[in-house]
């Protein structure tokens, strides 16, 4: 069974498709980078394969049922969220709140064993006790994550995680995601995604363009810029 299957889908949200016939599936664990211009229809596609919007045309199924069906299998970190920013709980809250389901309305003590794992693993377990407004948008990047993985999703989807963060908060929270054993859907504004270990990249704008994943040795350890990476594909072949 496929992790993602997306076929023939079509969206308008009034009367011009914001999406036409976009295609593509994932294998269970692959990585998958989004790109594409503003406005492209990123966002919309993450909703569609959420649940959250239908197609207008088209049919998408994760983990072989349609979005809504499977949605549990599925952790969200949205674009751009001031989540939280105002309320004086803690990140252990928020990051418990991530195991709340459909009439489930408190946290027993595997909740919070759980919480605390998560909160190990991102290597922010530090932060517990602290309030959201407190943070720097690195590390409150990584307790929306935290949230997103603490309900043991099989499926992974974020929206420009790494925007708004300084260049060590973005590798950091790259290595994260690209050490996740799970089913990963990453749009990102940034191009260096495309030097991370990703199966494949969609490029959309309106329509998806899908291509593999470059298999491409770059030293990545050093400084390796947007110029850098240029100079460095000038003489590789675009295979679509
Ligand atoms: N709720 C909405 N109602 C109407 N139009 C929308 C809505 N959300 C997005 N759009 C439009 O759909 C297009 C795609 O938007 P979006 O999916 O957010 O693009 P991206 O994430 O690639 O920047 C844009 O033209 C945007 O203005
Ligand atoms: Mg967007």
């Amino acid at each position: 069974m496929k992790a993602v299957e997306v076929k023939h889908v079509y969206f308008k949200y009034e009367n011009e498709w914001v999406l036409e016939d976009v295609n593509f599936s994932l294998e269970d664990k692959e990585f998958m980078a989004i790109i594409g211009p503003n406005g492209g229809g990123k966002t919309t596609l993450l909703k569609i394969l959420l649940g959250f919007l239908k197609p207008t045309i088209g049919k998408v199924k994760i983990y072989g049922k349609p979005p809504e069906k499977n949605r549990l299998l599925i952790g969200y970190v949205p674009q751009h969220t001031n989540f939280a920013l105002d309320l004086p709980i803690t990140v252990f809250d928020i990051v418990l709140q991530g195991r709340l389901k459909k009439g489930k309305f408190f946290y027993n003590k595997e909740d919070k064993e759980k919480a605390k794992e998560v909160l190990k693993t991102l290597d922010i377990y530090n932060l517990k006790d602290k309030k959201i407004k407190n943070l720097s948008g690195g590390q409150r990047q990584k307790v929306l994550i935290a949230r997103a993985l603490v309900s043991e999703p099989k499926l992974l989807i974020m929206d420009e995680p790494t925007s708004a963060i300084d260049p060590k908060g973005q590798k950091e929270i790259l290595d994260l995601i690209e050490s996740f054993n799970i089913t990963r859907i990453v749009v990102s504004h940034d191009i260096k995604i495309l030097l991370r270990k990703v199966d494949k990249i969609a490029y959309i704008h309106k329509k998806a363009i899908i291509h593999e994943g470059p298999k491409l040795k770059i030293p990545i350890d050093k400084h390796f810029c947007e110029i850098e990476l240029i100079n460095f594909l000038k003489d590789e072949e675009c295979l679509i």
